[in-house]
């Protein structure tokens, strides 16, 4: 039938990762060492993700560490900062093929799942700890946060270095579109944000265009996903790598830890459309999608993206609330 959730992806029918015609890498997550368990809604206590240019010095000492301790776990374990990218890689460079379809490859970009894939892809980790967000969309969140340049294991070789503090970030940069002036630079961000989130009402132009099973993957990005959040990756990614790496290909984005504070600023979108008083999808084939993640006990988990709605009633997260989101919103 067309009219169905894509199926749960299988660990067993996962192929070898296409990176561009003639690369491919192995981005298969490790077999369970345990039967899979269904999520049940976090208990709390609450976590306030912080903006990543307000945190302290015992916060990022935390932060380093936590990626420090990720950086020295074997290959093997699905916790190792290395598998975490290769989650990334597996859901995004075709490793998967659509249970229930198999001619159909599985993408969770450029379509309805980009939002709720992200959201549970940044959720599972210590209870005790909230990761920051890089807040791109405010004044203060203008320059790629500090911390990531300064800690050892938040730094990334893999960087366009030119775009370091005092280069501003770029929410609609396209390579080789340097050289704006920072007049420029913001006036662009505010039109951005408002005419791909402010302004969006209707959800599929907002998180992305159905995908059910047996249909193709690539059905049409929301506004948040084509940019900021496109054009964050390229402006972060090296432009002497090949394939723009880290930030700036999906296989290898998220070895830079600066991947999950861009997506925790993504993911803030998300509520922030909210309490501009917008609705979710309310779709079967939507709220019944599932995935597949470990957690912090190496437990693989199966969710559903009705689960990730309200962060803060069943993942028991918010985001710190920041100063300029009128300045956008009412743009
Ligand atoms: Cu899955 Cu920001 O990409």
């Amino acid at each position: 039938a067309l009219a169905d959730p894509i199926g749960l992806p299988s660990f067993k029918h996962c192929h070898r990762a296409t990176i561009s015609d003639d690369i491919n890498r192995r981005c298969c997550p490790p077999q369970p060492k345990r039967a899979t368990i269904d999520f049940k809604p976090d208990s709390g206590p609450m976590r306030v993700r912080p903006a990543a240019h307000l945190v302290d010095k015992d916060y990022i000492a935390k932060y380093n560490e936590a990626y420090a301790k990720m950086r020295a776990l074997s290959r093997g374990d699905p916790r190792s900062l290395r598998h975490q990218a290769k989650v990334h890689c597996a859901y995004c460079n075709y490793g998967y093929r659509q249970e229930g379809a198999p001619k159909q490859t599985l993408q969770i970009h450029f379509n309805w799942l980009f939002l709720p894939w992200h959201r549970w892809y940044l959720y599972f980790g210590d209870p005790g700890f909230a990761l920051p967000f890089w807040s791109w969309d405010q004044e203060g969140g203008r320059y790629i946060p500090d911390m990531f340049r300064r800690e050892t294991a938040l730094y990334d070789a893999k960087r366009n270095t030119s775009h370091y503090e005092p280069t501003r970030v770029d929410l609609i940069y396209s390579l080789g579109s340097d050289k704006k002036s920072d007049e420029q630079i913001r006036e662009d961000k505010l039109s951005v944000m408002y005419n791909n989130v402010a302004k969006v009402k209707q959800p599929d132009a907002f998180f992305g265009y159905p995908l059910r099973k047996g249909s193709s993957s690539i059905n049409g990005p929301g506004g948040v996903e084509r940019a900021p959040h496109n054009a964050v990756h390229i402006f972060c990614g090296s432009p002497d790598e090949h394939n723009n790496e880290d930030m700036g290909n999906f296989y290898s984005a998220g070895r830079d830890p600066l991947f999950y504070c861009h997506h925790g600023n993504v993911d803030r979108m998300w509520d922030v459309w909210r309490s501009l008083g917008n609705k979710d999808f309310t779709d079967p084939d939507y709220l019944n999608t599932k995935f597949l993640f470990f957690d912090e006990n190496q437990d693989l988990v199966r969710v559903k993206v009705k689960d990730s709605l309200n962060n803060e009633k069943m993942l028991k997260y918010k985001y710190q609330a920041m100063p300029d989101d009128k300045s956008w919103t009412a743009y």
